[in-house]
């Protein structure tokens, strides 16, 4: 490879400006020349382009949000829009991709790698850590830490006032950030995509903490909890428990946003190192991760595959350590 670009697509993740900067740096010092498209695949259609000097990223990696936009782009799922976005890559010389993304983001590589000859690294950059194949996605730390922190607040007012919240996160279909920042703030319950509610044996639960008198209770939804959120939780406790007070709190963006913490600074800068490394090396098509310390690197045909599971073991803690 000679000549690189690098795009951010899908959700914004907080690190993406620290693996944008390692990707740029990286690939000058090895002399390539390295092209940011801007709002991901939508841009690279639409041929918006620049290409970054080392300046270009300078006194990002503090930052959240990213650089270079990004974008959910349907029409890069069609054979028309990838055959698009080939034609703009090729007219730069650009010979090698490097997307930081998540899921979809990554589908899109998949299809766009199977018919046409730029090699494509994949960075996974997603709050949601719902990659197959890494211990680690960059924004997800950050991510659980504002979580943690805005769920440390509602404790605050829930104990003032001795209330019940019910607190649902991000994650879509992942319950990764429900778990970690339910157990750091200590949640009564946590509910989770990946096991089964159970709204009797919550209300249940509640119903004994009444008894025993402990009237301040977190519970922690995912969003994509398949009882279907913090406010059907809310409901649903209403109508079993009478008389409680029951509040709901949807933290929302606020979770995507902010400066990256210290460890998704270092994994954006090591994958970003390392993506480059990958193309250089002509390994390619893969994604860049990290398990057990130690760089993995992942078949982008494997996006989509088992995304790690919630362990029974975990949920036990949550429950005794809630007692
Ligand atoms: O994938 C990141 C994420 O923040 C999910 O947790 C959430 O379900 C989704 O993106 C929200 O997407 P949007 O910002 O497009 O509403």
């Amino acid at each position: 490879v000679s000549r690189i670009g690098v795009l951010t697509s899908g959700g914004d993740s907080p690190g993406m400006n620290a693996a944008i900067r390692a990707v740029v740096r990286t690939g000058l010092y090895y002399g390539l020349e390295v092209y940011g498209i801007m709002r991901g695949y939508q841009g690279l259609m639409e041929n918006d382009i620049k290409k970054m000097e080392s300046r270009s990223v300078a006194n990002i990696i503090q930052r959240g949000g990213t650089i270079l936009k990004t974008a959910r782009c349907k029409a890069f799922h069609t054979e028309e829009g990838r055959k698009q976005a080939y034609d703009v890559l090729k007219s730069h010389g650009i010979d090698g991709l490097v997307i930081i993304g998540g899921d979809g983001s990554f589908q899109g590589a998949v299809k766009f790698s199977r018919e046409f000859d730029i090699p494509c690294i994949g960075l996974a950059g997603t709050i949601d850590k719902d990659i197959y194949g890494t211990d680690f996605t960059i924004g997800f730390d950050t991510a659980v830490n504002t979580a943690v922190e805005a769920i440390d607040k509602i404790r605050d007012t829930a104990d003032a006032h001795d209330r019940l919240f019910i607190v649902e996160v991000m994650g879509r279909d992942a319950g990764y950030i429900a778990l970690h920042s339910g157990i750091a703030t200590g949640a009564e319950n946590i509910l989770v995509p990946e096991q089964k509610t159970n709204i009797q044996d919550v209300i249940a639960s509640l119903q004994e903490k009444e008894r025993r008198k402990k009237l301040v209770n977190i519970i922690v939804v995912a969003e994509g909890d398949e009882f279907g959120g913090a406010n059907k939780v809310a409901e649903a406790i209403k109508q079993h428990v009478p008389g409680v007070e029951a509040r709901v709190c949807i933290l929302g963006h606020i979770q995507r946003g902010g400066a990256p913490s210290c460890l998704d600074r270092l994994i954006a800068s090591r994958m970003g190192y390392h993506a480059v490394e990958s193309l250089i090396e002509g390994r390619h098509n893969v994604f860049v991760g990290i398990q057990n310390n130690r760089m993995n690197y992942v078949p982008l045909e494997n996006v989509g595959k088992r995304k790690g599971t919630i362990s029974s073991e975990w949920m036990k803690i949550v429950k005794i350590l809630a007692s």
